[in-house]
């Protein structure tokens, strides 16, 4: 259970805020409070934490399921579009960034506020100006904004507050630079793709246990299910790639990075070198200790496979770990005896009322193979379109709602003897 409660001492501790895919917050607590951080409070979107920097920056290194990590600047309550602009300005700017640096601002309302609101636009931009007239005051110039690449990325996040014309008002830091699911192993595009840390959330919630029970991807796509999956059985951390590129060729990929607050304290460097030393190692000696265990990956589509094959040779992890093959999986028998969890995310079908009478057939002739030929596995289905549940006559034993971007999906299980 997650103490919430506070302690004198913690209260000097930073505040962060983790976002991660919708549905998998409670996954995401955990892996936070896997790090000995015991103050946590669970958001739509992402989990709010206060810890030390570099207890913050062990997040952002070792979590499967974030999307980002952001160091909280400042919180307080608006009732007007102006409030953004009083209490914007005053916050020490010139603390966090040097005029030099290029920034930008993302507004994100949850649904009461956008009501309200309307335009986020807006709103970014009035923050925007306090910024530039508190440079310009003291500093006689203002930095920069960049939309695209920008060296300072800034989070206004506003909630309502029940049953008043109030709105908690966040202003959140991106410590990560590009999204923590990219991890550096996809490079070419295939259709309808997971993101990475949804995949490696659906994987964490299946009951799969890595030492011994098989893991089959049957409709692997790209190999996003199969290459999360390997990475937990491995115990590698997801920026691996990221973390051995800074340490051999020196590339910097996260933004903290060239934070004042990072380039400006010295027992922090000291912490994170020590830090990626560890994590560095870990990856290197994990990557190779894979023993007489398989993952399968099957497809219809020899394309899917062919990409697959890229991507787990860009994922550095050994080839033998992994078996694909071109099969229909209406038909295919198991690769390997039970027990074991079969995984699939099905296609959605792009052009929906074309697509939906072949979708229901995909799905009763999978549910029909899974009864014949899967005994002693545990069947998961990700689907986007919940209602093709239906055409499975396989006991649902359990339902997990996530979400794919603002799709709403479930994740089915069904237990096979
Ligand atoms: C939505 S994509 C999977 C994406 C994958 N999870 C990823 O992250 O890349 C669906 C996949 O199902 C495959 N597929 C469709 N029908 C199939 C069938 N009958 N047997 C096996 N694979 C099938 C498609 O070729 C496609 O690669």
């Amino acid at each position: 259970m997650i103490d919430h409660k506070k302690n004198s001492s913690k209260k000097e501790l930073p505040t962060f805020f983790a976002s991660c895919p919708r549905g998998l917050e409670e996954l995401l607590e955990k892996e936070i409070c896997n790090q000995s951080i015991t103050d946590t409070y669970l958001k739509n979107g992402g989990v709010l934490f206060k810890s030390s920097y570099t207890k913050a920056l062990r997040v952002l290194l070792t979590s499967r399921i974030a999307s980002r990590v952001h160091e909280q600047i400042a919180q307080f309550t608006i009732q007007k579009e102006k409030d953004i602009y009083l209490q914007g300005i005053k916050i020490n700017w010139t603390k966090i960034f040097k005029v030099e640096q290029t920034f930008k601002i993302n507004t994100l309302l949850d649904r009461d506020s956008s009501d309200r609101f309307k335009n986020s636009l807006i709103l970014s931009q009035i923050l925007k100006d306090s910024i530039a007239d508190q440079f310009r005051s003291l500093k006689f110039e203002r930095p920069n904004v960049d939309t695209k690449k920008a060296d300072i990325s800034l989070l206004l996040r506003i909630e309502a507050v029940n049953h008043q014309d109030e709105f908690s008002t966040y202003i959140f830091l991106d410590l990560s630079g590009e999204p923590l699911s990219n991890r550096g192993y996809r490079k070419t595009r295939f259709e309808a793709p997971l993101r990475e840390n949804l995949a490696a959330g659906i994987v964490m919630h299946t009951d799969w246990q890595p030492e011994n029970e098989t893991f089959v991807d049957s409709m692997c796509g790209s190999g996003t299910l199969l290459i999360e999956a390997a990475l937990i059985k491995g115990d590698i951390p997801p920026s691996y790639l990221k973390i051995i590129n800074y340490t051999e060729k020196k590339i910097k990929p996260w933004a903290f990075l060239y934070h004042s607050k990072f380039l400006g304290d010295l027992r922090i460097q000291t912490e994170f070198k020590n830090l990626i030393h560890l994590l560095y190692t870990q990856s290197r000696n994990n990557l190779v200790k894979f023993k007489n265990t398989k993952l399968y990956g099957l497809d219809i589509d020899p394309r899917a496979l062919e990409i697959t094959r890229e991507n787990i040779l860009n994922s550095r992890l050994p080839e033998s770990l992994f078996e694909l093959k071109k099969i229909d999986a209406t038909m295919a028998l198991s690769p390997a005896d039970g027990p074991g969890v079969v995984v699939c995310n099905p296609p959605y079908g792009e052009r929906m009322n074309e697509d939906l009478e072949h979708l229901q057939t995909l799905y009763h002739e999978y549910g029909e193979n899974l009864k014949k030929n899967w005994k002693n596995y545990k069947a998961y289905i990700f689907t986007g379109i919940p209602e093709l549940r239906k055409n499975i006559s396989l006991q649902t034993s359990k339902r997990i709602q996530l979400y794919n971007g603002n799709i709403e999906c479930r994740l089915f299980r069904y237990n096979l003897f």
